[in-house]
Parts: C-alpha cells; structure tokens; sequence
C-alpha cells in the first residue's frame, strides 16, 4: 500500500490538571476517575489555541522528517472545528508553515486521525501526492460542561502530526461509520435568525458512556482482527497496539481478547486524558520520542467514537 511514516510532532497545553484539581471543581476525587478511567491528569488549554497546537505539533513533525512546509502536497488536519468555521484549521496550519498545497479539516470525532490517513491513502494511490500531512488537533476542554462530573473529568487537549511520503508502510486500513445521534453529541451554535424554527441544540459534549463503552470494544475487536488478517499478521507480529485513548479499562479487554500482551498495548490515557483525535499520534510522537519504536516494526492504530465511527490500521514504520 502506499505511504511511509517519515516524521512525527506533539504539541500540548502549559497547564497540567490533575484528578484533585478536578475535584475542586466538580463532586469527584481522584480515585474513582482513577479507576473508572485510568486519568490521573490532563492538559488543558488557556491561552493557546487549537490553531497554535496544531501548528507546533505540525512544525515539529516536519522537523523530524526533514522537510519544509513547500515540500508537503496536502493538508488533511482532523478536529472537531478550529477558532473559526472558516477558514479551516487546515489552511491556517497551511499559512503558519509556509506551504502552498490543498489543505482541508475532516470530522470524524475521535477516529479522525484514521479517517485522515484513509484519505492520504488515497491520495498517494491515486498518484496526486508525493508528501502529506496528517495532523489532529483537539481542544475538547472547550467543548465540555465544566459542572458535568461524568464527562468534564474525562477530556484533554493536545495536538499530534505526522509526515507521510509516498511507501509501502501501510499493510491494511479500515474505517466505518454507522449514523448516530443518541450515544454522543457535541451541538453546533448558530447565529440568531428571525426565521429560524429549529430546535436549539445542547452545545455540550454528551455521551451515554456505558453504550459508547459497548461500541468501543466491540469495534476495537472487530477492526483489529480485520485489519491484522488482512495484512497476514498476529498479535506476536505487532510491536505495539496503540489505541484510541478513552480509557484504560479497553486495554485490558483487548489484551485479553485479542491476545495483545501489557508491554504491546501503548499508555497514554494516565497523562492526555482523553484528547479525541488527537490522542494517537500523541502517543505516536511520544512512542518514537522515547525510541519505543524503530524501523520494520509492526504497529497497529485503532480508534472508535461519535459519528459512530470507527478505524483501524496496520504500518510498517
Ligand atoms: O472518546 C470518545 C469515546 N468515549 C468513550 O469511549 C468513553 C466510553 N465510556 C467510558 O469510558 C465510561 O462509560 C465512563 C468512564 C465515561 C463512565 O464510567 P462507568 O463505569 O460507565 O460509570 P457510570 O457512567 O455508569 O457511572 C457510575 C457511577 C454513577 O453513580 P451511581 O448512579 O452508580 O450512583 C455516576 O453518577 O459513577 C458516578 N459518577 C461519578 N462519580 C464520581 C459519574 N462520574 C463520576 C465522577 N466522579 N466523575
């Protein structure tokens, strides 16, 4: 298949929040979040922008591969949305790093990071991109009822990219989608208009956790023994899984299920908290950063969230 990983970025907020400052804010402490989710702390945005994380999680990433901004032939940048509607995140990360191609968001929640490399896949096979970035961004902590204890603990925000050229480290991909209102949604806010008649919709992140958590493992499951069969591999043949970080309770389950042992299962979730699409290549920038991961290995990305969507994939790094 068609492209390479040649460089990776991260980016996060200043302020670290830990589970007791949560606990000053909202009925919580430490322990449930601890155990219920794996949290013990996330960052949080106060002066920096999405657009500022996703630039420097961008410019290290292009750092890392070599590369200049002129060089890169598309921006794909997943986020729930930028400071504006338009322009899009991606033209702005466009403009920051001197570059001159096409750029455009995609939104598929927390799968978005996968989504985006599907997309990129694309492009290298249909032969009109030699060299793409694929960034998420996230400042879900804007997005968050702050007196809502079953969600306001969960979130954090972050930023991570990664270059691709054109290569044959992508062994399989797979992303689905399945219509959902119900489970999990973020509301739109609209300008006032005198004609208007629909109805306003909660602008807040909502989610019927223990139904999301269904879908999740289930979806893990069933992506990963999809896309490791199609590239003729197992579990023994993957350096690491790197999941969605949601929470920490997946990865027991999907070590036990799908015979992952703890050292291949990445952990992230205890320091990013849950970071939407951005919390893969966190993890990616931070794997490769602590030298976990090298050349010829084998590893596996797997995501799941609101849409419903879902995704999985295998690279050869
Ligand atoms: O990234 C997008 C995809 N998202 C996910 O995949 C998230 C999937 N869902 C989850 O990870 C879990 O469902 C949660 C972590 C969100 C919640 O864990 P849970 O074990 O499903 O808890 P629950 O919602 O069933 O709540 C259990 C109890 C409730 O109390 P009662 O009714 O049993 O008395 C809640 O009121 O825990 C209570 N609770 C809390 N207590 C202390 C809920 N939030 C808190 C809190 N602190 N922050």
């Amino acid at each position: 298949m068609s492209f390479q990983i040649v460089g990776t970025g991260r980016s996060t907020p200043a302020l670290v929040l830990t589970n007791d400052m949560i606990s000053q804010i909202v009925d919580t402490d430490d322990e449930w979040i601890t155990s219920r989710t794996g949290i013990k702390s996330r960052f949080i945005s106060t002066d920096e922008t999405v657009e500022d994380l996703a630039t420097e999680a961008t410019k290290r990433a292009l750092e890392s591969a070599g590369i200049d901004g002129h060089e890169i032939d598309l921006i794909i940048c997943s986020s729930f949305h930028g400071e504006y509607l338009s322009p899009s995140l991606s033209c702005l990360i466009q403009r920051n790093i001197g570059a001159s191609c096409p750029a455009f968001d995609i939104n598929a929640a927390c799968t978005g990071f996968v989504y985006g490399l599907d997309v990129a896949d694309a492009y290298f096979s249909s032969g009109k991109a030699e060299t793409i970035l694929v960034i998420a961004a996230e400042v879900m902590t804007r997005h968050i009822d702050w007196s809502d204890r079953s969600t306001c603990v969960l979130f954090g925000d972050g930023a991570g990219a990664v270059v691709l050229k054109k290569g044959k480290g992508l062994k399989s991909i797979k992303i689905t989608a399945k219509g959902d209102d119900n489970l999990l949604t973020i509301g739109s806010v609209f300008c006032e208009s005198p004609f208007a008649k629909q109805p306003k919709i909660d602008p807040n992140f909502r989610m019927q956790g223990s139904e999301v958590f269904k879908f999740a493992v289930t979806s893990i499951i069933k992506d990963v023994k999809s896309v490791m069969k199609e590239a003729g591999i197992t579990a023994s043949d993957v350096k690491m899984l790197v999941p969605h970080q949601a929470n920490s309770r997946f990865f027991q389950i999907v070590m036990d299920k799908l015979g992952f042992k703890e050292d291949q299962v990445a952990l992230g979730i205890d320091h990013y908290g849950n970071t939407s699409s951005a919390s893969i290549p966190l993890m990616l920038d931070e794997l490769m950063e602590e030298g976990k991961l090298s050349s010829g290995d084998i590893i596996v990305l797997t995501a799941f969230g609101g849409g419903l969507t879902s995704g999985a994939c295998v690279i050869e790094i």
